[in-house]
């Protein structure tokens, strides 16, 4: 089972596969999610939770499928499929999981390139790039205008596609290599305007004041849930990616740092993205600018930081700032769908080297990108959720299925999408691969596999088999079952 040398590639150098798998990390997830789920869930101490989570099960999880990936050589199904038989049904899930997600993802991606686009058309002429709306009115028109996000969902895939068929060394690693440098100056031109903006205290209380009472208002539970969903979602865990990158990572590099670093690195990431993102909305909402506000949840990074750009700002500098938010954001959207699109490739490109063929890597891409991009086209048209009856083109699921009422999951594809993969198979994944670890193939597996790197030893060998054997197991069931819970509507939390 010891990985092949073959034409699956290889990461060039430990540092060029840190940018790609912390390319991976940071995405939507930290720039959109992270910040408003924090202010929403306790500040201060839904960070707490977040980072007590990372410490003890996502360093695991990472840990894990990086030395999976390694040890067998091969993507999420086929490194299960070699490790267990019995287990291939969950290198499945982390399949689908990806194929999925990058689906809804690539058309959220699509949405950041047309408000990069927007901005940089607004400099050159005003009303040019947003049809001279309103922040609200312009996304209600472009999210129920079917046909426009499906071509920058189109244009954000094919992106994509370029990247990955040129494979790990000379696409994804050359590609994460320049972005992500590139990404963290954006991101820190993008913080000092936000911080230094008059009023802008009021959004750095709203995310990091320590609001306890949340636990009992919102309840633990579902603050854990939210902060075990976002930290799956946030690290790219659960479903088979870092088994799928660890699969290049050379026998030389070693796996217990790297298993630390990009969790950190990821954090640090979403709480830098935190202070680029509230610090303007409170600015503007103190200074009394119409429609902004905290509160916008999903709404945040497309409605409310467009007005804070467009209105807040204004002017030339307004759009100048909007123009590298938005493509500071479609950059990381870009890294991270890629490492999605690399786990369902990878089982294709895994299958023809196994029969002794060529990669076929190129073909592969195109052909798994135009799937990805069919399965994607329900989330373009339905008006994130707006229906037939709000100006879109189709209906959501809800409404297509006949499940109007309590199931906040069908309320559109988007979220549809998002409840099965990152709701239910993430988690259940994640359960799984600790189970095969901790219970079935011994925590031995893990520590050999770190210690197959030459002269090293692994340090924390109980640490790990404590987090495998029950805290990923029991802390994971429970988000689940949260998970579970909010689908039926059944308030067990
Ligand atoms: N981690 C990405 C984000 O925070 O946006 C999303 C993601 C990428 C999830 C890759 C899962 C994955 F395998």
């Amino acid at each position: 089972m010891e990985k092949q040398t073959n034409n699956r590639g290889q990461w060039a150098s430990n540092i060029g596969f840190l940018m790609a798998a912390v390319g991976s990390a940071v995405g939507l997830g930290n720039i959109w999610g992270f910040p408003y789920k924090m202010g929403a869930n306790g500040g201060f101490a839904f960070l707490v939770v977040y980072m007590v989570l990372v410490a003890f099960a996502g360093i695991a999880i990472m840990l894990g499928e990086l030395a999976l990936g390694r040890k067998t050589g091969l993507g999420v199904i086929g490194a299960y499929q070699t490790l267990y038989k019995k287990f291939a049904w969950v290198g499945w899930l982390g399949f689908l999981s990806g194929f999925l997600i990058l689906s809804f993802y690539s058309v959220l991606g699509g949405y950041t390139l047309r408000y990069a686009f927007g901005f940089i058309m607004e400099i050159f002429s005003e009303g040019a790039g947003f049809g001279g709306m309103g922040s609200g009115e312009f996304f209600g028109a472009f999210t129920s205008s079917g046909g426009t996000s499906m071509l920058f969902h189109g244009i954000f895939m094919a992106i994509t596609v370029l990247i990955v068929m040129g494979g790990i060394e000379s696409g994804i690693e050359k590609f994460t290599k320049v972005a992500m440098p590139a990404l963290l100056i954006m991101l820190v031109v993008v913080i000092i305007r936000s911080l230094t903006l008059e009023g802008a205290s009021t959004g750095v209380a709203f995310m990091f004041a320590p609001n306890w009472e949340a636990f009992s208002e919102i309840g633990f539970m579902r603050v854990l849930k939210t902060a075990a969903g976002q930290m799956f979602f946030s690290l790219s865990l659960g479903m088979g990616c870092m088994i799928t990158y660890g699969s290049y990572l050379s026998k030389q590099e070693n796996l217990e740092k790297n298993a630390i670093i990009v969790p950190v690195v990821d954090s640090i990431f979403a709480l830098m993205a935190g202070l680029a993102v509230m610090p303007a909305v409170g600015a503007f909402m103190s200074q009394g600018v119409e429609g902004i506000s905290f509160g916008a949840g999903p709404g945040l990074l497309f409605v409310t930081l467009h007005q804070v750009f467009s209105v807040g700002m204004g002017g030339v500098i307004g759009n100048l700032f909007g123009f590298v938010f938005y493509f500071l954001v479609f950059i990381a959207a870009v890294t991270s769908a890629i490492s999605l699109l690399e786990v369902c490739t990878a089982y294709f490109v895994d299958k023809q080297v196994s029969q002794g063929k060529g990669s076929g890597r190129k073909k592969l891409t195109v052909i798994v990108g135009a799937m990805i991009f069919v399965v994607g086209i329900p989330v373009c048209l339905d008006g994130l959720g707006a229906g037939v009856a709000g100006g879109a083109m189709i209906d959501s699921p809800a409404v297509m299925f006949g499940m109007a009422e309590v199931r906040m999951a069908f309320d559109c594809w988007l979220d549809f999408y998002d409840m099965i993969a990152e709701g239910v198979f993430m988690p259940l994944g994640a359960i799984m691969m600790s189970i095969l670890i901790g219970w079935v193939l011994g925590t031995d597996v893990i520590k050999e596999e770190v210690e197959a790197t030459p002269n090293l030893l692994m340090k924390s060998y109980k640490f790990w088999d404590i987090c495998f054997k029950f805290i990923v197991p029991i802390a994971i069931t429970f988000v689940l079952i949260g998970q579970i819970d909010d689908f039926f509507g059944l308030r067990i939390f």
